[in-house]
């Protein structure tokens, strides 16, 4: 198939980017390098049918690119992700994932091109029991940048309903791996990693009774091309996550071991933390017979021997 993924220099972009490949299909990447990397693509660059430097916000781009190219499918995960850049800056995020999003929308509608939308896990309110979160448990946007999801998350939808055009709303719990930003504003999972092998303390944002459910990035990537290929999933949400959830003092723990090498600070957005997120990802089972195969365990300790190999993103 031909297929357009954008945010595909990104850090599950290119995961989902290497299967796709690995799947002999013609892949065409879109990406404004706003968070995303060259390097990050370098293994299978020249397998790609075309990486176009680009903003999803730029129409006339979109237009050039759709008219040139028959896709069957668009991947769309190119989007602003952090939480507090959101909070500080709202318009940024609106724009690239709502309006972007918008964007895209309009283009595989002239075209007929199946939509993939990688929504998130952070459109959910906190999960009060231990089934975990399935898609029908009430969303609440916490953050702009869950606000701004679930206003594309509805166009998303209501193209499948008012035109019959394939969407699916995809949405991961947080996902983790190699090619993850090891920095402030990256993963928790990479940044704690990162700290440890650099002999620093761990800083948790508030008591770190806050819960998550960590997915590891080839199992998220499997999900995402999968939910491409079903029709089953069409006019659908679905959720994928490890279906285990760990207090950020926890995954602390795991990852330092030495409890002296931890130590809380005042939370930067108390008012936009999740204090307990755990997927229930029956649905992405039933539908696509999708389950995740990497344990947390085996996941810290891939990510840990990638950042040892000294790859920094
Ligand atoms: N990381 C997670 O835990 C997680 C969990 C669930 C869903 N998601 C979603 O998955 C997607 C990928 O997230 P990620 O963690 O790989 O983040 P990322 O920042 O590494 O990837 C996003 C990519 O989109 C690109 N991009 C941003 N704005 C763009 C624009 N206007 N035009 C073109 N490209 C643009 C960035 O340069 C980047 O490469 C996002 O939609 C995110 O909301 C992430």
């Amino acid at each position: 198939m031909n297929i357009l993924l954008t945010g595909g220099a990104g850090f599950i972009g290119r995961a989902v980017a290497k299967r796709l490949i690995e799947d002999d299909h013609k892949v065409w990447i879109l990406d404004d390098l706003s968070n995303g990397q060259e390097r990050n693509i370098a293994e299978f660059r020249n397998q790609l049918a075309d990486f176009i430097i680009g903003d999803i916000k730029d129409e006339a781009l979109l237009g050039k690119l759709f008219d040139e190219v028959k896709f069957d499918i668009c991947y769309h995960l190119g989007a602003s992700i952090n939480v507090q850049d959101s909070i500080d800056d709202p318009r940024t995020t609106f724009n690239n994932d709502t309006i972007g999003t918008f964007y895209i929308l309009e283009q595989c509608r002239k075209h007929e091109v199946k939509v993939v939308f990688m929504s998130t896990c952070m459109v959910y309110d906190r999960c009060n029991d231990k089934c975990g979160i399935t898609e029908e448990h009430p969303i609440k946007p916490v953050s702009p940048y869950a606000g701004a999801k679930i206003a594309a998350e509805n166009m998303v939808l209501s193209y499948y309903h008012a035109y019959g055009l394939p969407t699916v709303v995809i949405r991961p719990f947080n996902t983790y791996g190699p090619f993850q930003k090891t920095g402030g504003e990256g993963g928790v999972i990479a940044i704690f990693i990162k700290r440890k092998i650099d002999g620093e303390i761990l800083t948790i944002y508030g008591d770190g009774t806050q819960t998550r459910d960590l997915l590891f990035v080839d199992d998220c990537a499997r999900f995402v091309v999968e939910a491409g290929y079903s029709e089953a999933v069409n006019g659908e949400i679905v959720n994928a996550g490890l279906g285990r959830d760990i207090s950020i003092n926890d995954l602390a723990k795991l990852i330092v071991g030495d409890e002296t090498r931890i130590k809380h600070v005042e939370h930067i957005h108390p008012q936009s933390e999740i204090p307990k997120l755990l997927c229930n990802y029956e649905k992405a089972k039933r539908l696509l017979g999708w389950e995740p195969k990497v344990t947390l365990e085996e996941g810290i300790a891939k990510t840990e021997a990638w950042i040892k190999e000294g790859h920094l993103n």
